[in-house]
């Protein structure tokens, strides 16, 4: 069975001299974590992304600001609206994403199962919904 993209809550240490997330790799995020990369001084109206993965899985979070991540499983598309910084998404492969409205200054956070790879992107629209009929 695949996995479903889902919100995954992080822990959140209230203070009053500021407050604190962290995420562990066993205990919060479902995949070794290989990579993160963030995406930062996004202009205004900008979409980032438009690929799926064929094996990355990943883990976004909006450390700052805000942005959607449109969600395309092949079956279902679902908006995630991305806002807080002891939450983020998990997506995972095989699942056609991109991300916009991003609001100023918002800083996007990612943590990735896999090395960067070019050819384990899938570019083509097409190509992702004919794969998803093949394998399920
Ligand atoms: P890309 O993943 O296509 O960006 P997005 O999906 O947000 O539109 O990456 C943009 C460029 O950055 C591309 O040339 C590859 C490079 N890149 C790396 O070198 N390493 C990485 O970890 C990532 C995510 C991208």
């Amino acid at each position: 069975m695949r996995t479903e993209p889902r919100i995954i809550e992080l822990p959140k240490i209230l203070d009053e001299r500021g407050n604190l997330s962290f995420l562990e790799e066993e205990r919060h995020i479902p995949f070794p974590i290989k990579r993160s990369y963030w995406i930062y001084d996004v202009p205004g109206g900008e979409v980032r992304g438009g690929h799926s993965y064929k094996t990355n899985e990943e883990f976004i979070v909006a450390l700052s600001g805000s942005f959607d991540v449109l969600l395309d499983t092949g079956l279902e598309k679902k908006t995630f609206t991305l806002n807080r910084s002891y939450y983020g998404l998990y997506v995972p492969p095989g699942t056609w994403r991109s991300m916009e409205n991003f609001s100023t200054n918002s800083l996007a956070f990612v943590v990735a199962s896999t090395d960067y790879d070019a050819s384990d992107y899938e570019r083509d629209y097409d190509s992702f919904i004919q794969n998803r009929k093949d394998h399920g």
